[in-house]
């Protein structure tokens, strides 16, 4: 493999591992820097004039054109395995029709559900994969990608092949999630059922597979108990997979308090928390991961009390939610727009929060989530002026240059374009 020198760039921000545990004061910045990259990782990365003494001859050139360099962003929450559109529901719900009225009348989740079972695996492919491209010209890099849009294990099974065969067609870096996310409509009289199936089954096979990093649960009111969730979740760990947890999105579902209690990886959504639950969630070391687009997208809800997370102790991370429910947007930029607006994040937070703290999510911060020697050569350039205006161009702003492992991923065919 080649070095890649990435030269002009205007500024630099990151975060660096040694500041993890004090994590919301300080990213480094660099202005005039430049980053070395060999063999797909990080060789070297400072002021340009540093960078250059150690750069070789031979070297592919890549002129940053005075943009901000980051970190590829990491969007540690997504559901992009589905079809269709459900624009209709969106409509419904803002003449004020409720999430869970929908649902019960079989939209919703169930809407999507019907359509993943019917398609076939290319078609999902063919539908899925321009969601991966968007989500690439946002600055993302990484991404966590989940199932829940199959319900029954055939429809499950489906959608974790899909994101298999994905992974092969994209150049970002997947880490798969299987998510259990709703009883299908053909359980409702046998939950008990559908729930050993999960545990007996569904999970054993994800495992034994290798179909997914990690099992989520949708655990609230109207989806899963606590009592149901625990149980995949032991099992779960009981086959070595990690546990994130769907909780307290429309109420104190008792979500966020078990996954304090089985050590899960974060806790999302969360945006009913008080103070037991976010000690809890602080001392499991859980990372919370705050959706602000679902809460601006479903209209009603409060947003996650990010500050007092924060200041009790925890990590925070942002993402997408991108599904076609609650959250139908790409764009982690936008999302850090909305949690600085809405839950009151600084500049330095909301790049941990999309970088370094979301890694740890999918658990790749060793790999990705800061410009550091030995990581991942993965490098998000904006054509903005400085880290501030990266929340504050909202709802258009693209990456100029997306860069992974050394590899150029993406560029702006709009080279002119300044924000
Ligand atoms: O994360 N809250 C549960 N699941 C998704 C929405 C699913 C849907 O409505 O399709 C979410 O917001
Ligand atoms: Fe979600």
């Amino acid at each position: 493999m080649s070095d890649l020198l990435i030269h002009n760039i205007g500024s630099l921000a990151t975060p660096l591992a040694k500041d993890r545990a004090q994590w919301a004061d300080h990213v480094e910045r660099i202005s005039r820097a430049a980053i070395l990259i060999h063999d797909g990782r990080v060789a070297a990365v400072g002021a340009e004039s540093d960078v250059l003494a150690r750069t070789p001859a031979q070297v592919e050139r890549f002129d940053a054109g005075g943009a901000l360099a980051t970190p590829g962003l990491v969007d540690c929450h997504t559901h992009p395995i589905f079809l269709g559109n459900r624009a209709a529901e969106f409509h419904w719900r803002n003449a004020g029709k409720t999430y869970w009225e929908l649902a019960a009348a079989g939209g919703g989740i169930h809407a999507s559900a019907r359509k993943v079972r019917e398609a076939t695996t290319e078609r999902l492919i063919e539908e899925s994969l321009p969601r991966f491209h968007r989500s690439l010209s946002c600055g993302v890099t990484t991404l966590e990608a989940k199932s829940g849009y199959g319900l029954d294990w055939d429809g499950e099974q489906k959608s974790l092949h899909v994101i298999r065969e994905i992974e092969g067609r994209v150049p970002q870096r997947i880490h798969s999630t299987f998510l259990i996310h709703a009883v299908p409509v053909e359980y409702r009289e046998q939950r008990g059922d559908f729930c050993d199936e999960v545990v007996e089954r569904m999970i054993p096979s994800v495992a034994a597979e290798g179909l997914a990093e990690a099992v989520d649960v949708f655990c609230e009111t109207g989806a899963f108990t606590v009592e149901e969730s625990r149980r995949f979740l032991r099992a779960a760990q009981e086959r070595g997979l990690s546990c994130m947890v769907h909780a307290n999105q429309f109420g104190h579902s008792g979500g966020a308090l078990l996954a304090a209690e089985v050590g899960a990886r974060s806790a999302h959504h969360l945006e009913y928390l008080n103070d037991e639950e976010m000690l809890a969630l602080a001392a499991a070391r859980t990372v919370g991961v705050a959706l602000p687009a679902s809460v601006f997208f479903l209209g009603d809800l409060p947003y996650p009390p990010v500050r007092r997370m924060i200041a009790l102790g925890m990590r925070v991370a942002v993402a997408t939610d991108m599904n076609p429910g609650s959250a139908m947007t790409e764009s982690l930029p936008f999302c850090m727009t909305a949690a600085a607006i809405y839950c009151k994040m600084t500049p330095d937070e909301l790049l941990w929060a999309t970088t370094f703290n979301a890694a740890e999510v999918v658990n790749a911060h060793h790999e990705v989530g800061s410009l550091e020697p030995g990581k991942c050569g993965d490098v998000a350039l904006w054509r903005v002026p400085d880290l501030e205006s990266l929340s504050y161009h909202f709802g258009e702003l693209r990456a100029a240059a997306v860069i992974i492992g050394g590899k150029l991923a993406w560029r702006d065919p709009d080279a002119s374009s300044r924000y």
